[in-house]
């Protein structure tokens, strides 16, 4: 049997503190009904206090992840933590994810593909375990936006998107028949790079941020909804199809849906153009807003919990972001 990558368990956490759209309506000009009519979002998590970082929220996920994969810190071989949102601007926070979980020499990549970034880890950890180079991969998806959005009229198209919150999985090698990560496929087109970006502190610029640049607030993401909603129910669906297709199925045969939780219309559009039902689609959104690289890990890890994914399940991924960027997974559980 060909050796084959399989996600042997998964994790999330999310921070205490909710925050409804009526709180944020307080901070700037929104409402509940804007908010939940435009993305079906009602209330997302905000980190409590000053100091955590992505990593911080990752690690009781990544241990969660462990625990349903029989796996202890010390099987970890290798770490892939994915976010836009690191915890300083270098080091990665998969140092210091790996440091908090006490696991030194071990190797920590970050991978920075936004929304697309934990189907882009995914893809690395299952080439290494196929590969025999890893036998454990931690993959995390974590991130802290909460911090760096502008809570004002200008920015408030964004802000209102985002949330904070982390998921983890273990890839190791499939143990059943059947059971594995079928394929992952990648894509990226830098057309759509200023899209959606935060274009300061920038390298390219001496200095990097001028007090104009922060008066005009472009170290705060900027966001043509507009395009992005476009190109994110065109590209997840071509890539939905291309990974079932690939892996020898239909979407009759797909158990569980797994989108990028960006927006709940871009789900539904999605979902109703891959001709699959709601019942075997993942909606987070509304309780946790856009988590970029930590949705569908956290996603994987409720819908296992809650007995909607298990053993067998045939499970499909998608995501579309910031890059452009956008990536489909098909995996057996
Ligand atoms: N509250 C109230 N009004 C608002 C808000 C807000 N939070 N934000 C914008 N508006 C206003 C606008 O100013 C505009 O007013 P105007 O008509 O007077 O000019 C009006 O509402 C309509 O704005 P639109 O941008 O046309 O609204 P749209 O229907 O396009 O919805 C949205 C905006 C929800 C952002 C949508 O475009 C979207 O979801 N796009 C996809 C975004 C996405 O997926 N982003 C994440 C990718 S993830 C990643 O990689 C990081």
């Amino acid at each position: 049997m060909t050796k084959r990558a399989a996600i042997l368990g998964s994790g999330h956490y999310v921070p205490t503190r909710v925050v409804t759209n009526d709180d944020l309506s307080k901070l700037m000009p929104t409402s509940d009904e804007w908010i939940h009519q435009r993305t079906g979002i009602r209330e997302r998590r905000f980190i409590e206090r000053t100091g955590i970082g992505a990593s911080d929220l990752a690690l009781p996920a990544a241990k969660m992840a462990l625990e349903q994969a029989g796996r202890e810190v010390k099987d970890i071989d290798a770490v892939i933590f994915a976010t836009l949102s690191p915890d300083v601007n270098f080091p990665g926070s998969g140092c210091f994810l790996a440091h908090k979980l006490g696991i030194p020499g071990v190797p920590a990549l970050d991978v920075r593909n936004q929304c697309s970034g934990f189907l882009y880890s995914l893809s690395v950890a299952d080439a290494w375990v196929r590969a025999g180079v890893y036998k454990n991969v931690l993959v995390a998806g974590a991130e802290v936006h909460s911090t760096g959005m502008e809570f004002n009229e200008r920015g408030r198209d964004v802000a209102v998107l985002f949330g904070d919150g982390a998921g983890c999985v273990l890839v190791g090698e499939a143990t059943r028949d059947g059971q594995g990560i079928h394929n992952v496929e990648l894509h990226a087109d830098g057309v759509g790079a200023q899209e959606l970006w935060v274009e300061a502190p920038a390298s390219m610029y001496i200095p990097r941020l001028t007090p104009e640049m922060f008066d005009e607030g472009r170290h705060f993401p900027r966001m043509n909804g507009k395009q992005v909603f476009r190109w994110a129910t065109e590209k997840m669906p071509e890539v939905a199809h291309s990974v079932v297709r690939r892996a020898g199925l239909t979407m009759a045969d797909i158990d569980m849906f797994v989108p990028h939780q960006a927006n709940m219309r871009i789900n539904q559009m999605v979902a109703a153009k891959l001709g699959i039902p709601d019942d075997r689609v993942v909606h987070n959104i509304e309780r946790y807003g856009n988590t970029t690289a930590a949705t569908i890990p956290i996603g994987i890890s409720e819908s296992w919990r809650e007995g909607k994914i298990g053993p067998g399940s045939r499970v499909l991924m998608a995501a579309f972001g910031a890059g452009f960027t956008w990536a489909g997974s098909v995996a057996v559980f």
